[in-house]
């Protein structure tokens, strides 16, 4: 056995599909969830123009001076560290959700839709060329404070997909199986292999790390996603993750609190408990979603170490 101590690097993914509305952000926050459960430090950094995973974590009428905008449309004065807001975990004033490890949350910005723009206008003098570097250039200020960095990115390929894909090492996919969505996945794949193949990309190939299936209401779709296992993603070599997250109603109620799924499992106050009549079946679906995100956790470490 090697006497040498290594640090483990800090994984860098991003759960991308260019389909919208199939879960990428709820996958998000409920993965992150779970790994600070587990004791990690992780980093969300929303770069959708909707700001979908800030409103839910801190509230729609929640505002931050500093956003993920702002770092990317003029990096050389605003620096990565400085736009962190403290969900979960020692920090958090927020939430008192009891986690070991951390949430923090890079915060989403309408203005994501303009940054190239604002970008090549502020050009001179910024340490980095292109738009599509300030990812990774915000990364490297930042290694060390975290485990895990989840990219959250809206659903069609821009400047900020791009810059996203040109600094993480894997996407997860997170699938809902029907017809639409094999499109999506094939414009994905399109896309990832274009961004591979750029000589400034020599250095750095980003892979599929593996689909995830979401939002499964029928027993149809369970099929549909066993047969795409077999067939479509065996030839591509891309692996899905065991645990098929179904479409589930307690959502509904851990919206309002800004709660993830898991949260739910331990009785914890900020969750609006449902309905007695209602009970039963909620119950139900939740218990399945909860024990799949924690083996989807599992499962995610295992894949993504070492790259
Ligand atoms: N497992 C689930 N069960 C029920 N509803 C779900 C589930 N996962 C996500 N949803 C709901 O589906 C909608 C879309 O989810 P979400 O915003 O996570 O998708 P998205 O892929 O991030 O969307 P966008 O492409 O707009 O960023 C939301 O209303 C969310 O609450
Ligand atoms: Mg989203």
């Amino acid at each position: 056995m090697s006497s040498t101590t290594s640090v483990n690097p800090m994984i860098v993914e991003a759960l991308i599909n260019l389909k919208g509305g199939v879960g990428k952000t709820t996958t998000t926050i409920n993965l992150a969830f779970e790994l600070a459960r587990m004791g990690k430090r992780v980093l969300i950094g929303d770069f959708d123009t909707q700001e979908n995973a800030t409103d839910y974590l801190f509230g729609a009428d929640c505002h931050f001076p500093l956003t993920l905008y702002n770092f990317m449309a003029d990096p050389r004065n605003v620096a990565l560290r400085d736009i962190i807001q403290p969900y979960a975990g020692p920090n958090a004033k927020r939430t008192s959700l009891q986690v070991s490890g951390c949430i923090d949350v890079l915060p989403g910005d309408a203005g994501l839709g303009f940054v190239a723009e604002e970008f090549y206008r502020n050009r001179v003098g910024q340490p980095i060329e292109f738009v599509h570097h300030s990812v990774r250039y915000g990364i490297e200020q930042i290694r060390g404070l975290y485990d895990i960095f989840l990219a959250d990115p809206g659903p069609s390929w821009n400047a900020v997909t791009d810059a996203i894909v040109h600094a993480i090492s894997g996407v997860v996919v997170p699938f809902t199986p029907e017809p639409m969505v094999f499109n999506s996945m094939k414009h994905l794949l399109k896309a990832i292999s274009s961004s591979n193949a750029r000589t400034f990309r020599q250095d750095h190939q980003t892979m599929i790390h593996g689909i995830v299936y979401t939002k499964c209401v029928s027993a149809g779709q369970r099929k549909i996603a066993g047969g795409l296992k077999s067939a479509f993603l065996q030839e591509l070599h891309i692996q899905s993750f065991t645990p098929i997250f179904n479409f589930t109603d307690v959502l509904m109620n851990l919206v309002p609190a800004r709660l993830p799924l898991g949260a739910y499992l331990t009785e914890h106050p900020e969750v609006i408990k449902p309905k007695a009549s209602s009970n039963d079946m909620i119950g139900t679906f939740y218990q399945s979603d909860a024990d799949d995100c924690k083996r989807f956790a599992e499962e995610f470490l295992q894949v993504t170490q070492g790259h």
